[in-house]
């Protein structure tokens, strides 16, 4: 079984991820969480959401080297989750589609870049998907239900061309409903 937990950010999905982890382990069965090493933006070896909630996590690269690591560890566990699957190549997708034939595997992604292009790893595994819960935030602008990642720089839409990773919370990304996102530039 496979569940994709996907949203922009803040939407909670993280939290989310933490929540079903821990029901499994508290069920008795052996769970394993996945990060990639790009995100130490609250603590290194753990999963953090933006609330402060924390679980301990696997650290590996957002490379082939990585998605072959989880892809090898995973067939230890009887739960596998991986946070963040928009930062690992397409083929994490694939990986965790063929784990899910016998266990139960979790990932959480990012809907969107703040260009508003999807993120290639999270629709594939969408696609593969036996469940995906699509989360929401709360727009910075209105307060209504979030489905999309502004990036600020001073304040303003960061431009296009800036680049497509940068790892950040509420310092340089704010939530935003379709009708006050920005299009950068
Ligand atoms: P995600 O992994 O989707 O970014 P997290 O699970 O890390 O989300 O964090 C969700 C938490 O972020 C919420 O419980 C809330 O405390 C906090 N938060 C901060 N800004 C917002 C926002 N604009 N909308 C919703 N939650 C927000
Ligand atoms: P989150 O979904 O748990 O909040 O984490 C998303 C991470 O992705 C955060 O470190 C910021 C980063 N990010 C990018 O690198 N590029 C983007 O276009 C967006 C929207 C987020
Ligand atoms: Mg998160």
């Amino acid at each position: 079984m496979l569940i994709v937990i996907v949203g922009p950010m803040f939407a909670g999905k993280t939290t989310e991820l933490i929540r079903r982890v821990e029901r499994y382990v508290i069920a008795g069965k052996r769970a394993i969480v996945f990060k990639p090493s790009i995100d130490a933006r609250y603590d290194s070896s753990k999963v953090a959401a933006h609330n402060g909630l924390k679980f301990g996590a696997y650290v590996v690269p957002p490379d082939e080297a990585g998605v072959e690591a989880i892809g090898k560890l995973g067939l230890d566990y009887d739960v596998v989750a991986v946070d963040e699957v928009q930062f690992f190549p397409p083929s994490l997708a694939d990986v965790l589609n063929e784990l899910a034939d016998s266990r139960v595997v979790i990932a959480a992604g990012l809907n969107l870049d703040f260009r508003g292009e999807p993120f290639e790893t999270t629709m594939r595994a969408m696609a593969f998907a036996d469940r995906v819960i699509s989360l929401t935030a709360v727009c910075k602008v209105c307060g209504r239900p979030a489905t999309r990642t502004q990036r600020l720089i001073n304040g303003l839409p960061a431009p296009r061309d800036s680049p497509r990773i940068l790892v950040g919370g509420g310092d340089s990304y704010e939530a935003r409903c379709r009708r006050h996102y920005v299009r950068p530039a």
